[in-house]
């Protein structure tokens, strides 16, 4: 199947009180990963790109060139987008260009009435494009590639205003934090989550900073309205744990160890087994179909 909008796979999400998973990708490993278990899965998924990761996979059209074969290559028939995450004005242009089907433009650090302005121009594209788009009220805590947030949390008010815009899912900030969350964090403010979804009625809620979150606060965010995950961190630590393990028991020193299909195979397969449990947490498993 080509590459589909975020648009119909959400809004099912939001009808059937479950997430659809938007998972980082990095290289070819992971892109595989994660298509290989979502269509074993029977799961619908996002591709996520982040500006520097596109700058290190050689540019988004090698992105779309690789994933667009991936697609065909590996006879995959679960609903995937490819969407571009916490993207500037001109990454979100670049990526409309370049082929994906799906782009975040993430204008929370800009003057409200500028965040406005050009969402609302981007969204006139990607409705031209059949495309989705996702928009960033408030801020999410940490740091990103190099997208720093203070993690400030959204007003309901201008979410609703952010959300009549057209757009195809909505980022608010509710306390939630890029990377591990820290032992002093104070939680997910769900009042505030409530109240956005109060007054954005059916929008897809979108709930960044996946990793690390217990599954009784994403089913509790589930429950007020989210239906995208992104999940980033947790994948890089199983992939460097399980590479780890393997070059601390001398096993790239064995035979040939050394070749990087030996190599990187415990990390391909340790992110396999990790978006398998977040689909399962997120309830996306079976709703392909
Ligand atoms: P984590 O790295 O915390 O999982 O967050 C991912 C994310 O929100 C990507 O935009």
């Amino acid at each position: 199947m080509a590459l589909v909008s975020a648009k119909e796979m959400l809004q099912k999400a939001k009808a059937g009180h479950y997430a659809v998973g938007a998972f980082n990708i990095n290289n070819l490993e992971w892109t595989k990963a994660i298509l290989l278990t979502a269509e074993e899965q029977r799961s619908p998924v996002m591709l996520a790109v982040s500006e520097g990761a596109g700058k290190y996979m050689a540019g988004y059209k090698t992105v779309v060139g690789m994933v667009n074969g991936m697609l065909e290559e590996l006879k995959i028939t679960v609903p995937v987008a490819l969407h571009l995450d916490h993207g500037s004005y001109a990454g979100a242009k670049a990526c409309i260009e370049a082929g994906f089907s799906s782009i975040m433009f993430d204008g929370s650090s800009l003057p409200f009435e500028e965040n406005v302005e050009k969402t609302k121009e981007l969204v006139a594209i990607c409705e031209e494009k059949g495309m989705s788009i996702e928009a960033e009220v408030g801020s999410i805590g940490g740091e990103e590639d190099g997208v720093i947030g203070m993690g400030e949390c959204a007003d309901p008010q201008e979410c609703k205003k952010i959300a009549d815009l057209g757009i195809t899912m909505l980022a608010a900030g509710i306390g939630n934090i890029h990377g591990k969350y820290p032992a002093n964090w104070k939680g997910l403010q769900f009042d505030v989550l409530d109240a956005i979804q109060q007054l954005t009625g059916d929008m897809p809620l979108v709930l960044h900073g996946g990793t690390g979150l217990p599954d009784d606060m994403v089913k509790k965010a589930i429950n007020l309205g989210v239906s995208k995950i992104n999940v980033n961190t947790e994948c890089q630590l199983v992939f460097a744990e399980a590479t780890r393990k393997y070059i601390e028991e001398g096993k790239d020193q064995q035979g040939k160890g050394y070749d990087p299909r030996k190599l990187l195979a415990p990390g391909f397969e340790a992110i396999k087994a990790k978006v398998k449990e977040k689909m399962e947490v997120f309830g996306s498993i079976g709703k392909a179909d």
